[in-house]
């Protein structure tokens, strides 16, 4: 039996580059389809084809060219659809670029898959901002971080039967897409589900101060910069090592059939939490001096607090988180190191 063809759609991408990685060390045939608009990910999909070699193939494209979007779902027995206009900050500048790549861009892979005919299973990655700014959790400010005055939320966090609330474009767009997912599972019986994540993190991130802020935290630090904080620096996430999240794409596909038409709060959960100042703390233990931190007022859409709740992906798939914020971030922190590496040798040469 050949193996199966995996499409990973922004498979150049942090989360998607270490799909890939993980499906082709399992022998599987990886299709990658990425425009490679996001500044670095060339050196993931370089990394992935000197890794894995003819188990990967690169189609580079945009998912709103719909006759090459069309050819690359042609032949996949699954699709991974990642790729996105993945900032906040850049929707509020660029609206509608931000709602035609997520979308509108989106619809075109349902439609790709829709007219494959072939029912081929589907999973989305949106976000936990569908829920809003949650301006109705009544908080309490602690020394480093906002905790809820409900401690049943606390210790469970926001599970899905939150009313959805899209605030910010990015919200608005990621949104629209994800209610689009999962009505093309009722409404045309495509297998399909969606993650609505909250704060990924892990080697092969090139975390920017728009998106990615444990990558660039670290980033900051390790290229000696000031790290900027937005707000008080007293937010919290749960934050999710990407090795866990691959295991959740894992489980998701293979029980695709259970699972389909629903959307799950996917993230650390309430045991792997950090605040922004936490993080500062962590990175100032891990390298043995603190960071330069400057503050700047609050930041559209941003959340105090954001836990998920993750029992309903737990109960249908066995999945838990495994990898710990504190592993996590010295494991990301090491890939980072490493690849600053061999730039540090070339300037001590220079
Ligand atoms: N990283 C997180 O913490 C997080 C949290 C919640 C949701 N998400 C969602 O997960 C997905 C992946 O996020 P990521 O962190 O890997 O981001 P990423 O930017 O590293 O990956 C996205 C990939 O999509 C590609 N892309 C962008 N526009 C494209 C287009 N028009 N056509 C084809 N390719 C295009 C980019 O080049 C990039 O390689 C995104 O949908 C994002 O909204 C991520």
């Amino acid at each position: 039996m050949s193996p199966p063809v995996v499409l990973v759609v922004g498979g150049a991408g942090f989360i998607g580059c270490n799909l890939a990685a993980h499906l082709a060390r399992m022998k599987h045939r990886i299709r990658i389809f990425d425009d490679l608009s996001r500044p670095g990910v060339d050196r993931n999909l370089a990394w992935l084809q000197r890794t894995f070699g003819d188990r990967i193939e690169a189609r580079i494209g945009d998912i709103r060219d719909r006759p090459r979007l069309r050819e690359a779902v042609d032949g996949a027995d699954v699709v991974f659809h990642f790729a996105a206009q993945t900032a906040v900050t850049t929707s509020m500048v660029e609206p509608r670029h931000d709602f035609d790549v997520n979308a509108r861009g989106t619809i075109e892979v349902l439609e790709a898959v829709r007219h494959g005919g072939a029912r081929t299973p589907l999973i989305f990655t949106s976000t936990n901002k569908v829920y809003g700014c949650l301006p109705d959790l009544p908080l309490r400010e602690d020394q480093s971080r906002w905790v809820p005055i409900d401690t049943k939320l606390a210790y469970n966090g926001i599970d899905e039967t939150r009313p959805l609330q899209f605030r910010t474009p990015y919200g608005c767009s990621k949104g629209c897409a994800d209610q689009y997912v999962l009505d093309y599972a009722h409404s045309f019986g495509i297998p399909a589900a969606v993650f609505r994540m909250s704060c990924i993190y892990g080697p092969h991130q090139f975390g920017t101060e728009d998106q990615g802020w444990v990558a660039h935290f670290l980033i900051r630090a390790i290229e000696g910069k000031p790290i900027t904080i937005y707000g008080d620096g007293k937010q919290v996430r749960d934050v999710l090592f990407v090795d866990d999240l691959v295991d959740a794409f894992v489980r998701a596909w293979s029980r695709i059939g259970a699972i389909s038409g629903r959307a799950f709060n996917i993230g650390g959960g309430p045991e792997n939490t950090i605040s922004l100042r936490e993080l500062v703390a962590m990175i100032e233990t891990l390298r043995g001096m603190p960071p330069t931190v400057r503050f700047e007022g609050w930041r559209e859409g941003d959340q105090k607090f954001y836990i998920s709740n993750t029992t309903a992906f737990a109960q249908a798939t066995g999945w838990r988180p495994r990898v710990g914020p504190r592993a996590g971030v010295e494991a990301l922190h090491g890939w980072l190191t490493d690849q600053r590496a061999p730039a540090l040798e070339g300037a001590r040469h220079a």
